[in-house]
């Protein structure tokens, strides 16, 4: 995991734009992270009143959810709430919006710009549980680099 998280820093340091670094970290998580089975960012579309998440850079299956409104999912949950959200079963979620028949488990982790909430790293597994603290680390270290990224841009 370490060796990820190093990887990520390296992508994000050569990735000339933000959106590349978006790009990158969805190849990465997915090529290396073998539970990470879809992994995707969702940003708040600027000046839509009232709010709405709308899927930029990922990499797995289509999803039908391309537009996510605050008020649901898990993804309008994490992006509303500004906290990271690990759902271990999500038949069990009443939130959860499926996306694909085989997800099990789910991670939504909030980006920050300047304060404010700005999108998530949404990433689905087609296992139970597949997030533990270390995951949730490793995520958020990804969502914090993107944040930080954006805020230069
Ligand atoms: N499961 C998410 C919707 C996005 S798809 O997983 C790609 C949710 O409940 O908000």
């Amino acid at each position: 995991m370490e060796e990820v998280r190093y990887e990520v820093m390296t992508l994000a340091e050569a990735a000339p734009t933000a959106k590349e670094v978006m790009h990158g970290v969805c190849k990465l998580l997915h090529e290396r992270m073998l539970k990470y089975n879809w992994v995707g960012f969702y940003m708040l579309e600027p000046g839509t009143k009232p709010p709405v998440l709308v899927l930029e850079s990922f990499v797995g299956a289509m999803t039908p959810h391309t537009r996510i409104p605050l008020n649901q999912g898990i993804c309008g949950a994490a992006a509303s709430s500004g906290k990271t959200i690990v759902v271990d079963d999500v038949s069990k979620d009443s939130r959860y919006l499926a996306c694909s028949l085989e997800t099990k488990s789910e991670i939504v982790v909030p980006i920050f710009v300047k304060n404010q909430v700005a999108g998530e790293l949404d990433i689905d597994s087609h296992f139970s549980a597949a997030f533990g603290t270390d995951d949730q680390n490793l995520v958020q270290y990804c969502a914090e680099v993107v944040g930080k990224r954006l805020e230069k841009s």
